[in-house]
């Protein structure tokens, strides 16, 4: 049966990565053993993790001076390892608080010093990205999320700071260019456009380690995954496997691809969302996410009815987060554009008969 996968991680993969990876599972380079059996020792999966960090550094332009590691925990361990590896104790470190997951990354980093929350919309339920602000010269770092997954906002202009800048994309990694080489780490859960859940990508330049007195734990410090190559325990290898191959897909289709069909299927849907009577976004038009599109009905009795006829549709995975309700259609590089467009005839046609 065919759906329209619009769910907001794990979520949609490209159909040739996931069919390779079926195969995999069986028998694996014809080792006579499938991936998940192998070890991670091995030659061959060596060959798997070093492609998978050759391709990330080739795909955002990274010079030699950054590490990329596949790490666990997902993106919430970051929310923990960055400040435990890069804020002194009696330093700053300087967020910008734009939906849950960066209010979660900012209590982490309470727990280990000082944090100048340097811009906020949370009074206004993060619908916008605060912007006009000066980020202090004197501080560990300053740290952004480049795309909010849960209210559905994005930065689509990264703005500038004199200390090092750090961004979680965890919801936007490669689904469009950006200037990957403007932060000092960058950090995401695969488990969005990059693979499957189970590993966390992180690049890191070696400069932003080694400036904290604490005591560092081995698993929680950087500088150990980097010296073994992501290999100091045992990794995620089905993970990391489909991780490559969903980055050999995006190297074949080509980043600047990528990002035009991914602004084409949020351009159409929100197009409907302003034309159709029903409907109405929840965000600052200038700051609206490509990758999730959050909406709400006028009338939100009619709601349920309308989650109800999506799914009659075969359509999965647009109700809205539950700390927010309404809908979101996440719309990830491997979404096709028939999907869109699918969701946009759903509310037309329900325009018709409702409106
Ligand atoms: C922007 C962002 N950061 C962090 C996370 C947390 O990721 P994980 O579940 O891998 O810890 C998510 C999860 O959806 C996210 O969207």
């Amino acid at each position: 049966m065919k759906v329209h996968n619009f769910n907001a991680g794990p979520a949609i993969l490209p159909q040739e990565a996931v069919q390779e990876a079926a195969k995999a599972v069986l028998d694996f380079n014809n080792s006579g053993m499938g991936i998940l059996e192998i070890s991670h020792r091995s030659k061959d999966f060596i060959a798997v993790m070093d492609e998978a960090s050759a391709l990330i550094k080739e795909l955002c332009g990274l010079s030699d001076e950054y590490k990329v590691l596949f790490l666990q925990g997902g993106a919430s361990t970051q929310f923990m390892m960055l400040p435990y590896n890069c804020l002194p104790q009696d330093g700053t470190a300087v967020y910008s608080d734009t939906g849950t997951w960066a209010n979660k990354a900012i209590k982490e980093a309470k727990l280990f010093g000082n944090v100048n929350v340097v811009a906020s919309s949370k009074d206004s339920n993060y619908s916008f990205i605060p912007k006009g602000y000066e980020v202090p010269n004197d501080a560990a770092y300053f740290h952004l999320t480049t795309n909010n997954t849960i209210y559905g906002t994005q930065y689509q202009d990264i703005p500038s700071a004199s200390i090092p800048m750090v961004a979680d994309m965890s919801s936007d990694f490669l689904s469009r260019r950006r200037d990957f080489s403007q932060f000092d780490m960058i950090y995401a859960g695969a488990q969005k456009n990059v693979g499957p859940a189970g590993s966390t990508i992180v690049m890191i330049k070696e400069s932003m380690l080694g400036k904290v007195n604490r005591t560092i734990p081995t698993m929680i410090d950087y500088r150990t995954h980097i010296k073994d190559g992501s290999m100091f325990n045992t990794p995620p290898v089905f993970s990391i496997y489909v991780a490559m191959l969903t980055l050999r897909w995006i190297k074949k289709t080509g980043l600047e691809n990528i990002e035009r069909t991914n602004l084409e299927k949020a351009t159409m849907l929100y197009n409907e969302i302003d034309r159709n009577s029903m409907f109405k976004g929840t965000t600052a038009v200038e700051d609206r996410s490509w990758m999730n599109v959050n909406f709400v009905m006028n009338n939100p009795e009619l709601e349920d009815e309308f989650k109800k006829y999506a799914k009659e549709l075969n359509m999965i995975g647009i109700a809205g987060h539950r700390s927010v309700g309404g809908f979101r259609a996440s719309l990830y590089n491997a979404l096709s554009i028939d999907s869109v467009k699918a969701l946009v005839e759903a509310m037309q046609e329900f325009e018709r008969r409702k409106g």
